[in-house]
């Protein structure tokens, strides 16, 4: 299919016609207006999209896109603890209160991500961490996330980022991380039980990363984040649902249908629900024409959802940013080079690619819950 279909005669015809990139597609009548908000809600799913503050203030045409493909958006970093104090004591929520404004004047429901997460510590925080009120920065932080973005306004939050490590060496895969280092493997039911108390009816979610494929890593990722999703569920620790990031890779990695549909069930068995959290393809080659690079994202993402989606603890998708013309996977190495990772659902021109179609095709296929 070329990548040169407008937005409007794609999605059209993709629902117009039998057979779409070999896929066998109902005939509907589907307004033309088809979205991927729609498609995700027709199969009880939501579909969202990380985005930046400033893309949506500069960029209208993008933040029109925004609104009209995604029913959950979620602050790419502005709402991450170096981003909201970087000066002890002073926390600064215009950034981040800008994307919940775009969201309620949308009619958009938001993920919160993230509130701990050893990636983004404010410097202060780094000093002070392992010492005497160390603990109380980080309970400050998570009461005062909580009590201005707590509310019905937002679905989720990632209470707790990237937490497994094998790689580090512990019995329990946790990672070593400043705060495993400051407080202890403690800090993790100690941070998902601070954020119930701030903000009771909130769904509280750990997000991960690496375990998609099947290499001895992700066998290992799984199994720890399933020990630990076990024990605090056995130790009654409040955890609503688990995140899968879903960063995919065109690197000939292997992949496991069994394996990754095991885990998810194994997942769900503990009574969590399950978001993919940041799905997003990284390419290959990127020199290769655009229709055969169009078709290798595809074909990666329709596999993985093929498999995701039959979950029925799986409650919804998010993207990694919603355009190639954004996505933090288009490196300034590659910029520099005139390259653009196509990974996403809309190229950057805001055009519906190959995998917007298989999307919304494995959207299609979910059996109902
Ligand atoms: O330009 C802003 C500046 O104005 C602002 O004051 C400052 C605040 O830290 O940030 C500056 O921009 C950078 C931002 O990306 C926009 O490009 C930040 O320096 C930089 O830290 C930030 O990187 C983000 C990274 O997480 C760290 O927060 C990436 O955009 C974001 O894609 C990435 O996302 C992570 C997920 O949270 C967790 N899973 C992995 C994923 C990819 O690393």
């Amino acid at each position: 299919m070329s990548a040169a279909l407008p937005r409007r005669d794609f999605l059209t015809g993709v629902f117009g016609s039998v057979l779409a990139a070999g896929i066998a597609v109902p005939m509907r009548s589907r307004a033309a207006d088809l979205t991927l908000k729609k498609a995700a809600q027709t199969h009880e799913l939501f579909w969202g999209a990380a985005v930046q503050h400033m893309e949506l203030a500069r960029d209208a045409t993008f933040a029109d896109l925004v609104a009209e493909q995604c029913a959950v958006i979620v602050p790419e970093w502005e709402m991450k603890w170096a981003a909201i104090e970087k000066h002890r004591g002073k926390p600064n929520f215009a950034q981040a209160d800008a994307i919940v404004r775009f969201a309620s004047e949308h009619g958009l429901k938001l993920r919160g991500h993230t509130l701990i997460w050893h990636r983004s510590i404010p410097e202060w925080a780094k000093d002070i961490l392992g010492q005497p009120g160390g603990w109380d920065a980080v309970a400050t932080h998570i009461a005062a996330m909580l009590h201005r973005y707590g509310d019905s306004r937002f679905i989720h939050w990632d209470v707790l980022n990237e937490v497994i490590e094998p790689n580090d060496g512990r019995d329990d895969g946790l990672r070593a991380s400043p705060f495993l280092k400051a407080f202890g493997p403690d800090y993790i039911p100690l941070s998902l039980t601070l954020a119930r108390e701030a903000a009771p009816g909130m769904r509280l979610y750990i997000n991960e990363y690496g375990v998609d494929y099947d290499g001895s890593v992700e066998r290992a990722r799984r199994a720890a984040l399933l020990r630990l999703v076990d024990t605090l569920k056995t130790e009654k620790v409040p955890l609503d649902g688990i995140g899968i990031q879903g960063h995919l890779r065109l690197d000939g990695s292997p992949f496991s249908e069994t394996a990754l549909s095991t885990f998810l069930r194994d997942l769900a068995s503990h009574g969590v629900r399950i978001t993919i959290t940041e799905l997003d393809v990284r390419e290959g080659d990127l020199k290769m024409p655009l229709n055969i690079r169009d078709t290798r994202v595809a074909d990666e993402v329709r596999r993985y959802l093929d498999v995701a989606l039959q979950e029925p603890a799986v409650e919804g998708i998010v993207s990694w940013g919603l355009s190639d013309r954004y996505s933090w996977r288009t490196t300034p190495a590659l910029r520099q080079q005139g390259l653009v990772n196509r990974g996403l659902p809309f190229d950057d021109a805001l055009r519906p690619k190959a995998v917007t179609k298989a999307i919304v095709a494995a959207l299609e296929r979910r059996r109902p819950g």
